[in-house]
């Protein structure tokens, strides 16, 4: 049985959907276990400030549905220091912080490893709308920023129809294809352009737009996700080569807020309740993940060094789709 009584919970790196409501289940979950729960605003450079409150049952009400996090969120360069470690350390002392549960990326994940190394005890919740984490299947916020997407590609389709045009969409992922994929399957994209895999832009994207417009098609959608980049460019070749008018959007933050669907209000509750239930029980310096459907967990240092590889049925998938 753990000899923790107080844990912080922390949103760090780029927010996400559903973090508000991991953040709510680690401070119900944690009341429940009988832990005392501290926020820690916008992320460890907060944290490095002493931006600390104490977390209650009613402070996490009327937020399971909404988007961003409560607590904010930073990308800290102090915190990647040594220096900065160190200090991080003596402030969740000063609050008599025994535990820190942390709710976001890898990057974030290196600074939990840091902590840990200081007899700060850990835990690791994944949440990215990038779904870039290598031992884990899902990350809080993926389902909702591909929902976003998918609603932006249905209005791009309209107005792609309406001029016989070809849009050329650039989504985010960071150096990850995970979004791009998808909703180019769930798009019906005629080419899907992902940082995983070379391309060659006259075989790869000209070619089945030609093949496409000689079976009968009259509007194209192409899908790029930001690690390639370059969607402008790729949208004025495509006018040059073909003649068919081009249009390039790059949707940017927009896939980052809204509401969170149901799918990643539930994930984020199980995996806020699962984390505080591991310190519950003494098991400290995890990460959460979900596998085949089950939530199970890895030893910081073990999670990450795994390498996450993309499915190259759903890649093969894509193309014999855009037909
Ligand atoms: O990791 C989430 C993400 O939105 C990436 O898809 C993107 O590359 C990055 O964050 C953008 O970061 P920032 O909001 O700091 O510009």
């Amino acid at each position: 049985m753990s000899k923790i009584k107080t844990i912080g919970v922390v949103t760090s790196g780029g927010d996400a959907p559903g973090m508000n409501a991991a953040v709510r289940a680690v401070v119900r979950a944690g009341i429940h276990y009988g832990f005392s729960i501290l926020g820690v605003r916008k992320g460890y450079e907060g944290l490095l400030r002493g931006d600390i409150v104490e977390m209650s049952l009613r402070s996490v009400g009327d937020i399971i549905h909404r988007g961003g996090t409560s607590l904010q969120t930073a990308r800290s360069a102090e915190f990647a220091t040594a220096e900065g470690v160190k200090k991080a350390i003596s402030i969740a002392k000063v609050f008599g912080m025994d535990a820190l549960i942390v709710i976001g990326g890898d990057g974030s994940f290196r600074g939990l490893l840091d902590l840990s190394k200081y007899g700060l005890a850990t835990m690791g919740i994944p949440g990215t709308i990038d779904n870039d984490i290598a031992c884990t299947e899902y990350t809080i916020g993926f389902d909702t920023a591909l929902n976003t997407v998918q609603d932006a590609i249905d209005k791009i389709r309209d107005t792609a129809y309406s001029h016989d045009r070809c849009s050329v969409l650039e989504v985010m992922g960071r150096k990850a294809g995970y979004i791009a994929l998808n909703v180019g399957i769930s798009g019906g994209a005629e080419a899907v352009i992902l940082p995983e895999k070379e391309f060659d832009i006259d075989k790869d994207i000209i070619k089945p737009i030609m093949e496409g417009r000689n079976r009968g098609k009259k509007h194209y959608l192409v899908v790029i996700a930001e690690g390639v980049g370059g969607a402008g460019e790729v949208a004025q070749y495509i006018e040059e080569k073909t003649d068919i008018k081009s249009r390039a959007t790059i949707l940017g933050h927009i896939q980052r807020g809204g509401s969170p669907t149901v799918y990643d209000r539930v994930m984020a509750s199980r995996m806020g309740a699962y984390a505080v239930k591991l310190l519950h029980e003494g098991v400290t310096n995890r990460i959460i993940a979900l596998q085949k459907g089950a939530l199970v967990n890895f030893d910081v240092q073990e999670a990450l060094a795994m390498k996450k590889t993309i499915d190259k049925d759903m890649i093969e998938l894509s193309k014999i789709l855009a037909m």
